[in-house]
């Protein structure tokens, strides 16, 4: 109950949840409400690191410490050192008469001061009546910055920013936010049966600080689509959930709104979601997640891994063979060989990229799940304005029921051609201006196969990570257009065994519908 009204981020009532404290009966102000008016009057920086040092006229607020990188870690004796700072600073503030958290009168602020003084000069404090340390050891946990939307109506939208947004279900999909029971927005969404959650980006702080602070032309102010509810959904939005209202439970002074998801999706910007902590917003930089040079270190493993098999493989073919991979929802050429021996090789072959875009390369997008489905033709709309997404989705099924894809098309292959035959080393070709050629063409002549080998020009095997994943993938290029089903057979089961050596070297599995 505690842990709930804590995420909602308002113990701070008359419910009786926290109860006793002078400074708890006497303020009718949100926790929410206290520390966004810290930031605005710049009394808490939003600055990403530790700020030990006073941060308006009056003296130090609450340290705002948004950058993971700079969270002080245990053992880390820097980080030792700023914590010891932080402390000091909370003691010096102690001894002064009021405590300098921003725009709260002179009552509230000494209040307030003395319930830090009396959690920080008692190390012990483990008391969830004592407000003040509630407020700040909750503070402690990050959260998402969300806002939530729904159009009552005929009346102007209805949205609030919540921190207390969470994924609850997966079946059934199930999701939850935690309004104040006091809060104006509420109740007009509530009556609507529906709501939007737009997960904000670092970006949208504005966003968020309009909202929070019920600006008049917050949502003029933005640009809006509908979700299939009729909620608004904010554009530039890391993400949306669009939700029909499940279930409500009250609980303390906040309810627990449960949403069954309806709809939902990614936004394409590519900023982070905005984060809360501390009284202060942030953004991740976890290269874990996000860092290219991740990606980029998988792929270079992954063709380092296929050079030799490459190789050998455009000797025995006397063919080009190439390896891509996805860099940035574009495909990259990694490495080429057998690009002197065969006719249509390209010494200008590696780092030719095009965009993902449907129904092109569908190998890199066949296991990759919904979300890449979406993605693919999404970009393919933005390139040609529309496009046949279940000719998209069979090119898919198709390739992954046999394992690797066929290129048919002889007149964009030499377009491609043409674009790749750059005489300079310098500057690899990019092939984003034919991009639109090459999905039209593509597209017109549907998903391909060995059935029909009039017009193949090269075949695509995948490599798969240890998470099943593509790595990269094999192609053979070159063929003339009119090779015999033999020779065409023969090519693929070759590109199939390398491509099974290479996953095999580089410690993957392939997903068992493929797996030899
Ligand atoms: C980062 C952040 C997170 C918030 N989280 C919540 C929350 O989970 N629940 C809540 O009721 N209010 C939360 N608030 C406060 C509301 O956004 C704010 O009170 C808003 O104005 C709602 O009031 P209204 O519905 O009367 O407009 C949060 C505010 C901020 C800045």
């Amino acid at each position: 109950m505690a842990d709930v009204a804590a995420r909602a981020g308002e113990p701070s009532t008359s419910s009786g949840l926290v109860g006793g404290d002078k400074f708890e009966r006497r303020t009718a102000t949100s926790f929410w409400e206290s520390q966004q008016r810290w930031l605005d009057t710049g009394q808490m920086r939003a600055r990403g690191n530790v700020d030990p040092q006073p941060t308006g006229p009056e003296g130090p607020g609450i340290p705002t410490n948004l950058s993971p990188a700079h969270i002080p870690g245990p053992g880390d004796e820097a980080s030792e050192f700023a914590i010891a700072r932080i402390l000091w600073n909370y003691f010096r503030t102690s001894l002064s008469p009021t405590f300098t958290g921003g725009n709260l009168n002179e009552e509230e602020s000494k209040t307030m001061t003395q319930s830090i003084r009396a959690s920080t000069a008692e190390t012990h404090e483990t008391s969830p009546e004592n407000a003040a340390w509630f407020r700040y050891v909750l503070g402690q946990y990050p959260t998402g910055v969300t806002l939530i939307t729904a159009a009552p109506g005929d009346d102007e939208p209805a949205g609030m920013v919540v921190g207390t947004f969470s994924s609850v279900s997966l079946d059934p999909p199930l999701v939850a936010f935690m309004p104040d029971v006091r809060s104006t927005s509420w109740p007009k969404i509530r009556e609507t049966g529906s709501f939007c959650a737009n997960i904000l980006t670092a970006g949208q702080q504005d966003v968020c600080r309009a909202f929070s602070r019920k600006a008049e032309d917050r949502f003029s102010a933005n640009h809006w689509a509908d979700t299939p509810s009729g909620s608004p959904r904010l554009e530039g939005a890391a993400a949306w959930i669009d939700c029909d209202i499940e279930d409500v439970i009250r609980s303390g002074d906040h309810d627990i709104v449960i949403g069954r998801v309806r709809a939902l999706g990614v936004g394409s910007s590519k900023e982070l979601p905005l984060l809360f902590l501390r009284g202060g917003y942030g953004s991740f930089t976890i290269p874990s997640i996000i860092s290219p040079a991740t990606a980029l270190t998988r792929h270079v493993k992954a063709a380092d891994a296929a050079r030799p098999v490459i190789e050998a493989l455009a000797e025995e073919l006397k063919l080009e063979v190439l390896v891509s991979g996805v860099v940035d929802d574009s495909v990259v050429v990694l490495t080429a060989a057998g690009v002197d021996s065969s006719p249509g090789g390209s010494p200008s072959r590696v780092g030719v990229s095009f965009g993902l875009a449907a129904p092109l390369a569908p190998l890199h997008v066949a296991w990759a799940g919904e979300g890449a489905e979406k993605r693919w033709i999404d970009n393919a709309r933005e390139v040609v304005g529309k496009i046949d997404a279940t000719l998209a989705h069979a090119e898919l099924e198709q390739v992954r029921s046999l394992g690797y894809a066929v290129s048919v098309d002889v007149g964009a292959a030499a377009e491609f051609e043409r674009i790749v035959h750059v005489p300079s080393d310098t500057a690899a070709p990019d092939l984003s201006g034919v991009l639109p050629l090459l999905i039209e063409r593509a597209a017109s002549s549907g998903p391909a196969a060995l059935d029909d080998p009039a017009g193949v020009t090269s075949l695509h095997a995948p490599v798969f990570d240890s998470e099943g994943q593509v790595a990269v993938t094999l192609t053979v290029n070159g063929f003339s257009g009119d090779d015999s089903l033999a020779r065409l057979e023969d090519c693929r089961d070759r590109l199939a065994a390398s491509a099974a050596a290479i996953t095999q070297t580089i410690g993957g599995t392939p997903p068992s519908a493929i797996a030899p």
